[in-house]
C-alpha cells in the first residue's frame, strides 16, 4: 500500500492513495479539520498542541496556500495541509483508527431543497469517519443553519456508535473559525455538536 507524504503532495487525486497522517513525525495525537477554509481554527489547535498533527483539509488550494504561508510566519510546524474532497479522503485515503478528533465545522449548508444533496454530513459520511476515528475519538461538528443542525442531528441519531460527549471540545470551544466568526458577528450564532466514538 503506497504511503504519500502530504508535505510533498498536497493532492486531490481521486485515486486509490493512502495518507500517512504523521508524515514521518513522532506525533502522540492526530485532528483533521475539514474543510477548514482559511484555517484560524486549525492553526490555533496546532499551536496550543504541540504534539498534535493538525491536518488542514480542503479543496481550495489557494487557501491551504495562505494557510501554509501563515503557518510559516507563526513558526508552526505541526500542521499540514492537504487538498481533497472530502468523501475521499475519509473513505479510502487515510488509514484506520489514525484521527483523534474530526472537525466539520460550518460545512457548506446547501440551504436549497433541491441541493440537500450536495450535504457533507449524512449518515453513510460520518459512518465511514467510524473507520478513521479512533476508539475513543471525538467527532465535533458546527453550523449556522437551524435546519441543518436537526440534519445532523438526524443523520447521527441512528449511529448508536456516537455518544454525545460535550466535554470532548472543552480545549478548543473558544476558537472561532472564520465562518462562525462572521455568523456571530451579524447575530446568527452557531451550534455546536460533539460526540465520542465508541466501536
Ligand atoms: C462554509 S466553508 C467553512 C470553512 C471553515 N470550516 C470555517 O468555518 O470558517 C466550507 C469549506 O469547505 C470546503 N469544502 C466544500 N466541499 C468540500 C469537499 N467536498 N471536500 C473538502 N472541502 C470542501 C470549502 O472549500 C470551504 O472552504
Amino acid at each position: 500500500m503506497p504511503v504519500k507524504n502530504a508535505k510533498e503532495t498536497n493532492f486531490l487525486s481521486g485515486k486509490y492513495e493512502v495518507i500517512d497522517p504523521k508524515f514521518g513525525g513522532e506525533y502522540n495525537r492526530v485532528e483533521l479539520d475539514l474543510g477548514c477554509g482559511k484555517g484560524g481554527f486549525s492553526l490555533e489547535v496546532a499551536k496550543r498542541n504541540p504534539d498534535t498533527i493538525v491536518l488542514a483539509a480542503d479543496i481550495k488550494a489557494s487557501r491551504l496556500q495562505k494557510i501554509n504561508n501563515k503557518a510559516a510566519l507563526m513558526k508552526i510546524s505541526n500542521l499540514e495541509t492537504i487538498r481533497v474532497m472530502a468523501w475521499d479522503l475519509i473513505a479510502y485515503q487515510l488509514p484506520n483508527d489514525c484521527l483523534d478528533r474530526v472537525h466539520i465545522l460550518c460545512p457548506d449548508p446547501w440551504p436549497k431543497f433541491k441541493h440537500k444533496g450536495h450535504r457533507l454530513v449524512t449518515s453513510e459520511f460520518l459512518g465511514a469517519v467510524t473507520r478513521v476515528l479512533k476508539n475513543g475519538g471525538i467527532l465535533h461538528l458546527s453550523t449556522d443553519d437551524r435546519p441543518y443542525v436537526a440534519w445532523m442531528k438526524e443523520a447521527i441519531s441512528g449511529l448508536s456508535q456516537y455518544i454525545p460527549f460535550e466535554e470532548g471540545i472543552d480545549d478548543v470551544k473558544d476558537i472561532e473559525t472564520e465562518f462562525e466568526r462572521h455568523y456571530v458577528e451579524v447575530g446568527k450564532g452557531v451550534v455546536h455538536m460533539t460526540f465520542k466514538l465508541s466501536k
